[in-house]
């Protein structure tokens, strides 16, 4: 896909909420089978007592078993009666990947199956899902998942790509990009920069990793031969104020929720910019706490996706709503700010635009 043109109608579009729906009933399938390979089929109707003794659950993990038996009502696979878990209307379906969907979710596929593969031992405790998702080995998961060949995750880069090119006017413009990672957010502004023919003077790439960021400005180098880069660590917990370089433009796809204290990062960012700049911040969002994202199974077993809702008698891990996401921004006390949400059924994306 190129970002040129692409409006944000036309991002979440139908194709692309059908596909959301897609893979969500497509993880409630792999949890099904997941727990019948546990024994737990849900016929005769179980516990959620029970079904942590079959699993051998630890403690630490039984919010994640909480979250993903309510997955199964949210799917309309299970039903609750008094505290009681029946099979609702499911057989065990095999899914044909080509069939469905025209658009490339595989790396979600691949994810969420290696992380279905070894749920059990994870919630036993006999694996550490940061070994297991973080070796060698997997590193090419991760770079096929947060890359704009992944239909489900780019759009989040296009969308806030889109939004700060249109913003960017002037001349000598210095970008700063907040947990750059593997740099899909990158490409989509680098993209949609030239696709607009917007000049800038230096793009700063930054991660809490300056190993992942290191690596990254080597690759955009070669491919964007006439921009300036620089690659720094930096931990958007620990933004230090007096440091004289100031930037126009900051950008943000899917990091500022790893801030311990958000409202602290986005007033910390906002020292770090010059007058008339501008922030962007892009963010996978739900509409409220009650729906539970596909995405949570996977990152709930990782730092930076914590708990965040203790109302219920289940979690809700990490995503916010655009409700908790708008009081960040009151709370910040920054006067020039709007936040938009995607079109079409679901709420699943917020963008933030910040002037200073
Ligand atoms: C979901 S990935 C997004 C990657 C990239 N923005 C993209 O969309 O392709 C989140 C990134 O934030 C980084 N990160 C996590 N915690 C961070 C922190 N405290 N400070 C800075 N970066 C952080 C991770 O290393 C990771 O690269």
């Amino acid at each position: 896909m190129n970002s040129k043109n692409l409006l944000t109608s036309k991002l979440f579009d139908e194709t692309y909420h059908h596909t959301f729906n897609y893979i969500s009933d497509y993880l409630a399938e792999v949890i099904l089978k997941v727990l019948k390979d546990q024994s737990i089929v849900f016929d005769t109707g179980i516990t959620m007592n029970e079904i942590f003794t079959k699993l051998t659950c630890t403690e630490e993990y039984k919010e994640n078993v909480r979250w993903v038996i309510h997955y199964l009502i949210q799917q309309k696979k299970i039903n609750e009666i008094d505290g009681v878990f029946f099979k609702e209307n499911f057989t065990y379906k095999l899914y044909d990947e080509s069939q469905l969907t025209t658009e490339n979710i595989q790396p979600s596929m691949d994810v969420i199956r290696k992380i279905g593969e070894n749920w059990p031992s994870i919630i036993s405790g006999e694996k550490n899902p940061l070994k297991l998702l973080f070796g060698a080995n997997e590193t090419i998961l991760w770079e096929k998942y947060f890359s704009n060949q992944h239909y489900l995750y780019s759009i989040h880069n296009y969308w806030a790509a889109n939004k700060l090119a249109g913003l960017v006017s002037g001349k000598n413009k210095k970008i700063l990009e907040l947990g750059a990672g593997y740099g899909s957010g990158s490409e989509a502004l680098l993209d949609a920069l030239t696709s607009q023919h917007k000049e800038i003077e230096s793009y700063t790439l930054s991660d809490i990793s300056p190993l992942l960021v290191r690596k990254l400005k080597k690759n955009l180098e070669l491919k964007y031969d006439t921009t300036r880069f620089e690659a720094i660590g930096l931990n958007i917990d620990q933004i230090k104020q007096n440091e004289e370089v100031k930037f126009d433009y900051i950008y943000a796809v899917n990091v500022i929720h790893c801030a311990k204290d958000p409202v602290q990062t986005i007033s910390n960012l906002i020292q770090k910019m010059n007058k008339g700049g501008t922030m962007v911040i892009s963010e996978c969002t739900r509409g409220h706490y009650q729906e539970l994202l596909h995405q949570e199974f996977i990152f709930s077993l990782l730092p930076g996706f914590e708990k965040i809702n203790n109302e219920r008698d289940y979690p809700n891990f990490g995503f916010l709503t655009p409700r908790a996401w708008i009081d960040i921004l009151h709370e910040t006390g920054v006067n020039d700010w709007c936040l938009e949400i995607n079109p079409g059924p679901k709420c699943l994306g917020a963008l933030m635009t910040i002037r200073i």
